[in-house]
C-alpha cells in the first residue's frame, strides 16, 4: 500500500501548532530561549497556515509570517493587532537575536514570542472551528483528506535557519519530489538527530560532524550555504559516498563592492567625518590628512575571483594595480591590468592593501607585525576574507602606533567580535560585521544555488560544485 500523509488537513496543522507551544512553553536547563522562540514561532507560522488551508488559499513554502498574514488579508480575513505582532515578536526573537549575530534572547523576549503564539493559534483555532461564519466562509474542500497526498520521495533537512524565507530552496526540490524539513540545531547531537533519516541536507553554521554523518541512513549529498566548508567533515562524508557541495560564485560582486566600501570609507574617512559632524565638528582636514585615491597602487593579496572582480573595477578609478598570490600565473594578473610582484613589494609599496586569500595553516597571520611594519604609514588595510588571515592584537598596535594610516575589516579571528576587542576602541578603523557578501540578490542566488546543488543529487546526477571530487570513486 502506498504510504500517504494528509498535511493539507487544517486540524493536522492546528496540532503540529499545539506541539510546537508545548515545546516553546517548556523551559529546561540546557535549551535555549532562541530556540523556544522558533518553536513559538513554528506555531504561529504553522496556525496561520492552517486557516489558509481552510480558506483553500495556495501558500509558497515561506518561513514568514508576514507573507502568510498578507495571503490571509488578500482573501478577505481581518487581522486583529496581536495576530500582527506575532510577525514582530517571533521574527525578532528568532531571526534578529540568533546568537550568531547578537546577544541572546531575553526570556521576557521568549515569553512574549510564546504569549503572542499562543494567541495566533487560538485564533487561527477558533476560526476553524466556527467554520461558514461570518469571519471566515470555508469553500467545500475539493480535497480529500481521507485519501491525503502521496509521500514525497525524499526529505531534504535544513539544518539551521537564518533567512526569512524558504521558498528559493523549495522551487529547486519540488519538482525532484524532495520535502523540505526545516529545524535549527546548535549541536552535533541535534544535527546528528535531524539528519538520520534525510536523504539530501543543506547546512549554514550548524557543526555537520562525523559523528552527525556517520548516524545517517541514506544521504546522498550535504550542501553548504556558502563556500566555506569547515563545519562539514569532507572524511566522513567520503568515506560514506555522500557528495558534499558549496556554493563559491554567489557574491563576487559584492565582496569586492564591500572591499572598495572599506576603502573608500578609510581613504575619504567618511565613517569619521560623519562622527565628527554629528557632533558638531567643523574642521575637516586639519588634524587628519586625505589623499587623493587617483593614481594609488591597491595591492591585491590572492588574485582568485573576488580579487579580480575587484581588479576589474578598480581599472575604472585609475588605480595601478598590484597582486601577490604564488598558485597564479603573471599572464592572467596582467589580463586584468594587475602585475604579480613578490609580497614584500606589495607591502612596500601599495598605499591600499586589499586581503583576498583563503584561510589555511600557511595563510594564518600572513598580515602579522613584520608585514605591517614594512607597510606605508600612509597605508590602509582591508580584509573581506577570513579574520585569522591577519594578526589583530598586531594590528590594533599598528593602528593604536600610526605603523598605517587605517584599516577597514568585515571578518575577525573571532565572530562576533568580542566586546573586549581592542579594535572596537579605535577611531582610525572602519567595522563590519561580516556581512561583505550580502545583498538580497546574492541571498536569493545562494539559497537557490545550494537548493539545485541537493536537487541535482537526488535526480541522479552530480553537484557543479562538488568540493570532495574522491567521492566520485566511493559507492554511491
Ligand atoms: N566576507 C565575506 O562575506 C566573504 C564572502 C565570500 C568569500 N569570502 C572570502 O574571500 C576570500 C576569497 O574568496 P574567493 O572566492 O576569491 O576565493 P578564490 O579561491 O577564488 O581565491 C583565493 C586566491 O587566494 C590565493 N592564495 C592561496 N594561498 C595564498 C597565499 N599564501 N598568498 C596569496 N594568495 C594565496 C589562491 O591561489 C587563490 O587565487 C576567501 O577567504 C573567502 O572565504 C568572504
Amino acid at each position: 500500500m502506498t504510504q500517504r500523509y494528509s498535511p493539507e488537513d487544517p486540524r493536522e496543522w492546528l496540532n503540529r501548532a499545539h506541539s510546537n507551544i508545548l515545546r516553546a512553553r517548556a523551559v529546561q536547563p540546557g535549551v535555549y530561549l532562541e530556540d523556544l522562540c522558533f518553536d513559538a514561532q513554528q506555531a504561529a507560522e504553522k496556525a496561520i497556515k492552517a486557516l489558509l488551508i481552510a480558506r483553500e488559499v495556495d501558500f509558497p513554502y515561506v518561513h514568514d509570517i508576514a507573507e502568510l498574514l498578507t495571503l490571509l488579508e488578500k482573501a478577505g480575513q481581518i487581522i486583529p493587532q496581536p495576530v500582527r505582532e506575532a510577525e514582530r515578536l517571533t521574527r525578532f526573537a528568532v531571526f534578529t537575536r540568533y546568537p550568531y549575530f547578537q546577544e541572546a534572547v531575553s526570556p521576557q523576549e521568549h515569553q512574549e514570542a510564546v504569549a503572542v503564539a499562543d494567541e495566533v493559534v487560538r485564533w487561527a483555532e477558533g476560526l476553524i472551528q466556527k467554520g461558514n461564519s461570518s469571519t471566515i466562509t470555508r469553500k467545500p474542500s475539493t480535497i480529500d483528506y481521507s485519501q491525503g497526498t502521496p509521500m514525497p520521495k525524499f526529505k531534504v533537512v535544513i539544518t539551521d535557519l537564518g533567512y526569512p524565507t524558504y521558498k528559493y530552496e523549495e522551487e529547486q526540490l519540488k519538482p525532484v519530489g524532495a520535502e523540505l524539513v526545516l529545524t535549527n540545531c546548535r549541536t552535533e547531537d541535534e544535527v546528528a538527530a535531524a539528519i538520520r533519516d534525510a536523504d539530501g541536507v543543506i547546512v549554514r553554521l550548524a557543526p555537520c560532524t562525523a559523528k552527525a554523518i556517520n548516524a545517517t541512513t541514506r544521504c546522498k549529498v550535504i550542501a553548504r550555504y556558502g563556500v566555506g566548508v569547515d563545519n562539514v567533515d569532507l572524511a566522513a562524508a567520503t568515506a560514506k559516498g555522500i557528495c558534499v557541495a558549496n556554493v563559491p560564485d554567489y557574491c563576487w560582486d559584492e565582496v569586492s563592492e564591500h572591499a572598495l566600501a572599506l576603502i573608500f570609507s578609510c581613504a575619504r574617512k567618511t565613517v569619521r567625518h560623519d562622527r565628527l559632524v554629528r557632533k558638531g565638528e567643523w574642521d575637516i582636514g586639519s588634524r587628519d590628512p586625505i589623499y587623493r585615491m587617483a593614481g594609488k597602487t591597491l595591492g591585491l593579496l590572492g588574485f582568485g575571483n573576488i580579487a579580480r572582480s575587484l581588479a576589474r573595477k578598480a581599472q575604472g578609478l585609475r588605480f595601478r594595480i598590484l597582486a601577490h598570490d604564488p598558485f597564479v600565473k603573471p599572464e592572467v594578473a596582467q589580463e586584468l591590468g594587475a602585475t604579480l610582484v613578490d609580497m614584500d613589494t606589495l607591502l612596500r609599496e601599495s598605499d591600499y592593501i586589499s586581503v583576498h586569500a583563503p584561510n589555511t595553516p600557511q595563510t594564518r597571520h600572513l598580515v602579522n607585525e613584520a608585514a605591517l611594519r614594512k607597510m606605508k604609514r600612509t597605508a590602509i588595510l582591508v580584509n573581506t576574507s577570513r579574520g585569522p588571515l591577519v594578526d589583530e592584537a598586531a594590528l590594533a598596535r599598528a593602528l593604536k602606533e600610526g605603523w598605517i594610516n587605517s584599516a577597514g575589516l568585515d571578518v575577525y579571528e573571532k565572530e562576533p567580535l568580542p566586546a573586549d576587542s581592542p579594535l572596537r576602541q579605535l577611531d582610525n578603523i572602519v567595522l563590519t560585521g561580516h556581512a561583505a557578501w550580502y545583498s538580497e540578490e546574492a541571498g536569493v542566488e545562494l539559497q537557490t544555488k545550494a537548493a539545485a546543488e541537493v536537487a541535482r543529487v537526488l535526480a541522479g546526477g552530480w553537484p557543479k560544485s562538488l568540493v570532495n571530487p574522491q567521492v566520485r570513486t566511493a559507492a554511491r
